[in-house]
């Protein structure tokens, strides 16, 4: 498969199934035990909450005012695609929908907002350069959030199964991410460092992850199948919640 065709399939594959559902409410656990995010009485996020958008987006802020763990307007979805943030803009004028990069909207991020978690579920490939390239500019994003309010949260959702297009392991490739995350997040951290065996003991179970068939835990990283297409053709995606 080309990498193009490698790229649509992972775009396809950005639609709801019921790991996605799951992978989402665990995105909501990890939130809610982040030391300092919340509020004391009503249990709602005391900060903004950003996301890549995509089609899907829709799900995400159904879930988190249905949970009524979204504060009025704090929720800031940004896509690179234009067409999608201006639709949702008509949709949903009362929340905040940013065309572009990421990376490029940081600074306007850290002086209009006060981002407390940055869902970045951009479907990279696990262990590919990037995802864990972009990982330094984040960082006036996440220092700020941890000055603000004691912690962030960081999400990274990418696809595992990406591995055997560039003809490794998937569990070789989460090694190689953890690495990256690992050296790219490093210094953010106020209370302790991040470290590798943390998020991939070295007695993770590398035949299960290898196994297209799983889902679930390795490590700190939640495996879960992204769309199935027709038959037993899935893609797994590989999600990393860090409080930081
Ligand atoms: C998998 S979707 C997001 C799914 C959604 N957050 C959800 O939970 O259903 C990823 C989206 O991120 C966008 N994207 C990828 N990299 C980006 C970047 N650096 N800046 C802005 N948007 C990006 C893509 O265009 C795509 O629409």
């Amino acid at each position: 498969m080309t990498s193009s065709r490698t790229s649509q399939a992972r775009q396809a594959a950005n639609f709801d199934g019921p790991g996605k559902i799951l992978a989402r409410e665990h995105n909501l656990t990890i939130v809610r035990n982040a030391v300092g995010l919340l509020t004391n009485d009503t249990q709602q996020l005391r900060c903004d909450w950003v996301e890549l958008a995509g089609e899907s987006v829709r799900q995400s802020v159904a879930l988190l005012e249905g949970t009524k763990l979204l504060r009025p307007g704090g929720f800031i979805g940004v896509d690179t695609n234009q067409a999608l943030i201006e639709q949702l803009r008509h949709e949903r004028p009362d929340l905040k929908w940013r065309a572009g990069d990421l990376l490029h909207h940081i600074p306007w991020l850290c002086t209009h907002a006060e981002v407390g978690v940055l869902n970045f579920d951009g479907y990279f490939e696990v262990g590919g350069t990037r995802a864990s390239a972009m990982l330094p500019a984040l960082r006036p994003l996440i220092c700020r959030g941890i000055k603000l309010f004691g912690s962030f949260v960081l999400i990274l959702n990418n696809c595992l199964d990406s591995a055997y297009y560039r003809r490794i392991q998937p569990s070789e490739a989460l090694r190689r991410q953890t690495a990256a995350v690992v050296e790219g997040l490093r210094g953010y951290y106020p209370r302790r460092e991040l470290c590798f065996d943390s998020l991939l003991p070295g007695d993770f179970d590398t035949t299960r992850v290898d196994d297209r068939r799983y889902e679930g835990p390795a490590g700190a990283y939640w495996i879960y199948a992204g769309k199935r297409y027709g038959g037993a053709m899935s893609l797994r995606m590989a999600k990393l919640g860090l409080e930081l």
